[in-house]
């Protein structure tokens, strides 16, 4: 059912209970909402998202409850991900044709969507779109997350429409925050896994946001934020001045060993870096929880990660480690590869490339040993621990 926010501002979106895993790497227990926000005014009216491709029906059903769709002047895109715009060349055709308005950073990417160029209306900072009475300002608010995002602002009712900023994957269709029940670890989750890359921008986004009254906001996941909308932006605010490696002297060590050899490495490593001051933590990837890590990976100063090889390449719980690497802002921060091996090696060799690709700094070469690690190894492993602390605590 299409639901008014405020005068003149309807909910149109879609409901999505059923989805479990949003974008591969999301867990969705309480399925999400793709929303949609129409917004008429005096003299045109306004359409805020455009869905996923599947939903178009539920959009249309929620907007033909408001108004003829092809009473539609402009079709907003704060955001070009699928999940917002999958739906686009369908719902195009059956607004009529509505003129386009997004970002520049979009534009590409609406080329992409639709295979073919359009001539949309390329919006920046400080741009308005007069609807007669309502005003929308645009505010560009890239790498949240996309590079194309921006926020769009109702200032006459004091309205924010964030995008993904803000939102969560959380289905229910009392849709305002007050009546759904608590779905706060969804709201930090999806800060978590969507937003804490981009740390600096969550706060100059905020900066901006504070610039403006904010009464209600309407994020494009999840629940609509009428009470105490403050709250939820303190939060943001809060997680995001967490800031990526301000535990200059903390050292990671993890590892997953067979035989003992890997591990041996990896204890030498902890105890040349503890002599020179660092705090380390040693982790056997056999049995560490890595997502309740990833706060920890975050802010240390910097990390090992061993490996033996088997058939040719480092071992599952390694690599999985290093997927779960992609949410984190680790550039420049001092790391070092290691393992232990029987006949080819490749494992060190591996990690290293990858930790690079993550735009880390090895502070060395991978650190190799053949077999049973003898003291020579030993003392190579302690030396590199003792290397990695001096760089992390420059
Ligand atoms: Fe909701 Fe960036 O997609």
């Amino acid at each position: 059912m299409a639901t008014q926010i405020t005068a003149g501002v309807h909910w149109v979106g879609a409901l999505d209970p059923d989805i479990r895993v949003f974008d591969v790497i999301m867990a969705a227990p309480h399925g999400t909402t793709y929303n949609a926000y129409l917004v008429q005014g005096g003299e045109k009216t306004a359409l805020i998202e455009a869905s996923k491709r599947g939903f178009e029906d539920q959009l249309f059903t929620h907007l033909e409850e408001v108004l003829d769709p092809w009473q539609v002047d402009y079709l907003v895109l704060n955001h070009t991900e699928p999940d917002h715009s999958g739906a686009l060349p369908t719902v195009l055709e059956r607004l009529g044709h509505p003129q386009l308005v997004c970002s520049k950073s979009a534009r590409l990417f609406v080329s992409a969507l639709l295979n073919h160029d359009l001539d949309p209306l390329l919006v920046g900072a400080g741009d308005t779109l007069d609807l007669g009475g309502k005003t929308l300002e645009f505010i560009p608010a890239p790498f949240l997350h996309w590079p194309d995002t921006m926020f769009t602002y109702l200032p006459e009712d004091r309205v924010l429409f964030p995008c993904d900023f803000l939102g969560a994957h959380f289905c229910d269709e009392r849709l305002f925050n007050d009546l759904v029940e608590s779905y706060d670890y969804q709201f930090e989750y999806y800060f978590n896994v969507i937003m804490r890359p981009f740390k600096s921008h969550v706060l100059k986004a905020l900066d901006e946001i504070a610039r403006r009254e904010v009464e209600i906001i309407c994020p494009s996941h999840g629940p609509v934020l009428r009470a105490n909308p403050q709250a939820y932006l303190e939060k943001y605010r809060q997680w995001a001045s967490v800031l990526p490696g301000s535990q200059k002297d903390r050292l990671l060590v993890f590892y997953a060993s067979s035989y003992g050899n890997t591990r041996r490495l990896a204890e030498a490593i902890s105890r040349g870096a503890e002599e020179q001051g660092a705090r380390v933590s040693l982790l056997d990837l056999s049995s560490a929880d890595v997502g309740a890590l990833l706060g920890e990976i975050e802010t240390c100063g910097g990390l090992a990660v061993g490996s033996l090889t088997i058939n040719g390449d480092a071992v599952k719980p390694v690599w999985d480690l290093l997927s779960s690497l992609a949410t984190l802002e680790l550039r420049g921060r001092p790391v070092a590869a290691f393992g232990s091996y029987a006949w080819s090696g490749e494992a060190p060799r591996f990690l290293h490339q990858r930790l690079l690709d993550l735009k880390m700094k090895p502070v060395a070469d991978p650190l190799r040993a053949h077999l049973t690690v003898d003291e020579a190894d030993l003392q190579a492993a302690r030396d590199l621990g003792a290397k990695l602390a001096q760089v992390m605590q420059l």
